[in-house]
């Protein structure tokens, strides 16, 4: 395994992608389409930006891309908007809204991205369990912005079949996937959930977080 990860990794540097994480993310969308021109993407915990290059090159760089991490992201041709922030903290979701609002009249559709991973604290339940949490927070943050797509990673243990049933409710057609670039021995599988359900959101709509405000 640890073969097969060192090639996709050996391949990210020699053909100039961020991570190879890029490599799982285009064989998804080699199956499921995701991306097309005029979408606006939200790329949560995009660090250090493969899922946002994926999402680039697929469309010929005709998408707007908002790409948010805790960490610094050093910027590159083709992203436009990089925000350092928690995806946790209200305060990040309200400066992804401004970008959103701005672009909004020149974009067909919102697609949301989240590849978040904690820092391992090594008890696995712990971290299986942050891990959801913060995919969950994507999730809120995706019906904040009524996306028509939502792609996460989530790993498998004991609260991830309460986060498909909770994905489930938004969209319609909900897969889960383990890319070939993804490491067997890791419990990381990508949800794609697409088809958005017509619902009244309650938890996440906008005005409730204007009242916040
Ligand atoms: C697996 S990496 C993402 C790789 C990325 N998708 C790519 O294609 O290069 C996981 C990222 O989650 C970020 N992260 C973890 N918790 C976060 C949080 N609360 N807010 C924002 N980013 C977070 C980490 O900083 C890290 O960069």
């Amino acid at each position: 395994m640890r073969k097969r990860r060192d090639v996709y990794t050996k391949r990210a540097k020699q053909e100039g992608h961020r991570s190879r994480a890029y490599y799982k993310l285009q064989q998804l969308d080699r199956k499921y389409k995701i991306f097309h021109p005029k979408q606006l993407i939200i790329d949560l915990c995009g660090a250090p930006g493969g899922f946002s290059q994926v999402a680039r090159d697929c469309t010929n760089g005709n998408v707007s891309i908002i790409l948010v991490d805790l960490a610094r992201i050093k910027p590159m041709p083709g992203i436009n908007n990089i925000i350092k922030g928690d995806i946790t903290d209200q305060s990040t979701v309200l400066k992804i809204r401004e970008v959103v609002e701005r672009n909004r009249s020149i974009h067909k559709e919102i697609v949301v991205l989240a590849d978040c991973s904690p820092n391992v604290s090594g008890n696995w339940s712990t971290d299986q369990a942050i891990q959801i949490w913060l995919s969950e927070v994507a999730l809120g943050i995706s019906n904040y912005f009524i996306a028509a797509k939502f792609v996460s990673k989530a790993f498998q243990g004991e609260t991830f079949n309460k986060f498909i049933e909770e994905v489930k409710t938004y969209y319609e057609d909900v897969k889960i996937r383990k890319p070939r670039s993804s490491r067997r021995t890791s419990a990381e599988v990508y949800v794609i959930a697409q088809k958005r359900r017509d619902l009244e959101l309650k938890l996440y709509d906008s005005n409730s977080l204007l009242a916040d405000e």
